[in-house]
């Protein structure tokens, strides 16, 4: 198949097909912040600033559980994603949490309001434009207001090779443009290819937005194989049977990059 890169349409019609399964098989919480599968979320990485009656605005919010954490903690919160199905979902789960949820393309929105903290877990993976996404949520933050971007890590676009002797390892062909992951396909041929970047690229996009770094953060999964189920359950807000399986590699690769960003200037 040749892959021409994501549309609005492709997406939501992926996205709308997996929803269901996605929320049943992943469970994500709503009692902590979370980064990815298997890593520490915010009670351990203490990112988020001062919440209570803060602006938020989430992109790419999926079933917005970090929404509805903020939500429960005082914050208004806005959660856009480009999936109906994904929305329909968050909606179920937020119960009493008042989350302005919305169907709107990161890659087509426009100013949805000014915020204090904008935030996106693994959604910038599929945009058509992401140095666009993040100019756009730059110019949604408040003068000083945070930006905390979480995407696809470029290493983990890497292939596992076995390298003889019982030994493996990542092979990226090419570093500075890491191929686009094609392997999530449905059986209709919609499709949302997630896309890597070199960290110096993202690095550079928020620059020139505006939005100064303030960490860097490659975090680890927590060592699942040595906690309990009552453990794992406390302690991992993100977590499914399939990421488990894959614990080998994530110990050894990091899955995302994490930003933490804030708005120190306006871009020229
Ligand atoms: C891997 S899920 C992550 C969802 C959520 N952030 C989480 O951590 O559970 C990626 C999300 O990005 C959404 N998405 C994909 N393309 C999008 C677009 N162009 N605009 C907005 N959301 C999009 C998908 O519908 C999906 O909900």
């Amino acid at each position: 198949m040749h892959y021409q890169g994501n549309t609005d349409e492709g997406s939501a019609r992926y996205w709308d097909d997996l929803a269901e399964v996605y929320q049943r098989e992943t469970r994500i919480s709503t009692t902590d912040f979370h980064y990815g599968p298997l890593l520490p979320g915010d009670s351990t990485l203490q990112l988020l600033p001062n919440l209570g009656k803060i602006h938020a605005l989430e992109i790419g919010c999926g079933a917005g559980q970090n929404s509805i954490f903020l939500a429960e903690q005082g914050a208004q919160c806005v959660a856009i994603d480009i999936s109906k199905e994904q929305l329909a979902q968050g909606r179920k789960l937020a119960k009493d949490a008042t989350v302005d949820f919305r169907c709107v393309s990161m890659d087509s929105m426009d100013k949805l309001g000014e915020f204090d903290l904008i935030h996106s877990t693994y959604a910038l993976p599929f945009s058509a434009d992401p140095a666009r996404v993040i100019q756009e949520a730059a110019a949604m933050l408040k003068p000083d207001g945070t930006f905390l971007l979480t995407t696809g890590h470029p290493l983990y676009a890497g292939e596992w090779l076995d390298i003889g002797d019982d030994e493996d390892g990542v092979f990226l062909p090419n570093y500075f443009h890491p191929e686009s992951d094609v392997r999530m396909a449905l059986d209709d041929g919609a499709i949302s290819a997630a896309s890597y970047w070199p960290i110096s690229q993202l690095a550079e996009w928020i620059h020139e937005a505006g939005l100064t770094i303030e960490r860097l953060l490659e975090p680890s999964p927590l060592p699942i194989p040595e906690m309990s189920e009552k453990e794992i359950q406390e302690k991992v807000p993100y977590d499914s049977a399939d990421w488990r399986t894959l614990y080998p590699q994530l110990a050894r690769i990091p899955v995302v990059v994490l930003f933490k960003c804030r708005k120190t200037r306006t871009p020229a």
